[in-house]
C-alpha cells in the first residue's frame, strides 16, 4: 500500500479516494494545504503547522471542518494506521462541491481530504555535497503567505530547475527582492549574519523557517529578517533552503556560481545539526 487517505469519514487506500470534477478545488484552486512531517509516528511542530492552517482558511473565509481537537485526533489516527514511522502527512481543504460559478456558493461543506504517505529518505549525499539552485522570476500572486493549493507559478518555476538539472529555483520579485524558493524559505550567510526575507505577504512563512530562526538565536547568532538581492545571494558565504520535508539543505551553486567554497557551510551544517536535535527534543516532550 502507497498510503492511506481519509476523504468523507473513511478511512481508505490513496488510490481509492476519489472527489467529484465539482469540487472547488479543482474547478477553481479554492483550498488551503499543510504538509506535516512525522518522525517516529509524532508529527513534528504540528501545533504550528495548524496554526497556520487556520490562518490560511480564515484568510479565504473557509471554514476548519471540525475543530482542532478532532483534526489533530484524526492526524494521529491517520499516521498509526498508515503504520508508517516517517511519514508526510498532507491535509487539503476546499470549499466543496457547487455548480461552477466564482462567487462562494451557499450552504456548501468544505471536503477535507487527509493522506499520509512514507517519507522517502531524501538521499544523504544531498546533505553533504549540497545542491544546487536556479534564480527565476517570482511570478506569483500577493498573497504568498496564504497555503493555497493554487500552484502553478511554483510548478513552472520548479520545472524550470528540474530541466536545467537543479534542486530548487530561487524566487526573485522584478523589484530584485529574493523572496523565497519554490517550496522551501531561503537562507543567506554573510559575515556570520543569518539573513532570510521577511515575513509577510510575499512569502510562505515556513515552519522549518521559523524553527531555524529561533535555533540561530538561541546560538547567539544576528538574525535578519529583510529583503536582498540575488547579488547578495551570490555572494553569501553560505546558502540553504528549508522545508518541512528537507529540513536544512545546503545549497552549494546558484545559476552555476559557486557559493562560499561550493561546499555546505559550517553554519548550515551546524543548524542542520541542531534542527535534528529539535526533532528528537519535540518527540521526547510529546511523549511525556
Ligand atoms: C512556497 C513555500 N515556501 C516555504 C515553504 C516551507 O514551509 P514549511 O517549512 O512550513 O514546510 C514551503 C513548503 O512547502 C513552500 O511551498
Amino acid at each position: 500500500m502507497e498510503g492511506i487517505a481519509y476523504l468523507e469519514g473513511v478511512f481508505m487506500p490513496i488510490e481509492k479516494a476519489k472527489v467529484s470534477i465539482e469540487d472547488r478545488g479543482f474547478q477553481f484552486s479554492d483550498g488551503v494545504y499543510e504538509v506535516i512531517k512525522a518522525y517516529n509516528g509524532i508529527p513534528f511542530a504540528c501545533e504550528a503547522h495548524l496554526d497556520r492552517l487556520e490562518r490560511s482558511l480564515k484568510l479565504l473565509d473557509l471554514p476548519l471542518p471540525g475543530n482542532r481537537r478532532e483534526l489533530e485526533g484524526l492526524i494521529d489516527e491517520a499516521i498509526l494506521r498508515s503504520g508508517f514511522q516517517d511519514a508526510l502527512v498532507y491535509l487539503q481543504i476546499t470549499r466543496g462541491y457547487a455548480p461552477r460559478l466564482h462567487d462562494f456558493p451557499d450552504n456548501v461543506k468544505p471536503t477535507l481530504v487527509l493522506t499520509v504517505r512514507r517519507a522517502r529518505p531524501i538521499p544523504g549525499k544531498l546533505y553533504e555535497d549540497g545542491v544546487s539552485a536556479i534564480v527565476t522570476r517570482d511570478e506569483r500572486w500577493l498573497r504568498c503567505d496564504i497555503k493555497s493549493i493554487c500552484l502553478l507559478p511554483n510548478v513552472l518555476a520548479k520545472e524550470k530547475a528540474s530541466r536545467a538539472g537543479a534542486f530548487e529555483a530561487i524566487l526573485v520579485r522584478d523589484d530584485g527582492r529574493v523572496t523565497e524558493g519554490t517550496t522551501s524559505n531561503v537562507f543567506v550567510v554573510k559575515s556570520g549574519k543569518l539573513h532570510t526575507a521577511p515575513p509577510g505577504n510575499w512569502i510562505l512563512s515556513g515552519v522549518t523557517r521559523a524553527v531555524v530562526l529561533g535555533l540561530a538565536c538561541r546560538e547567539g547568532m544576528t538574525t535578519i529578517e529583510e529583503f536582498f538581492d540575488p547579488k547578495v545571494l551570490v555572494s553569501a558565504d553560505e546558502v540553504f533552503v528549508t522545508n518541512t520535508s528537507i529540513e536544512v539543505m545546503p545549497v552549494v551553486t546558484v545559476d552555476r556560481q559557486p557559493i562560499g567554497n561550493k561546499k555546505p557551510g559550517e553554519v548550515t551544517q551546524h543548524l542542520a545539526k541542531l534542527f535534528k536535535e529539535e526533532i528528537l527534543r519535540y518527540k521526547q516532550q510529546a511523549e511525556i
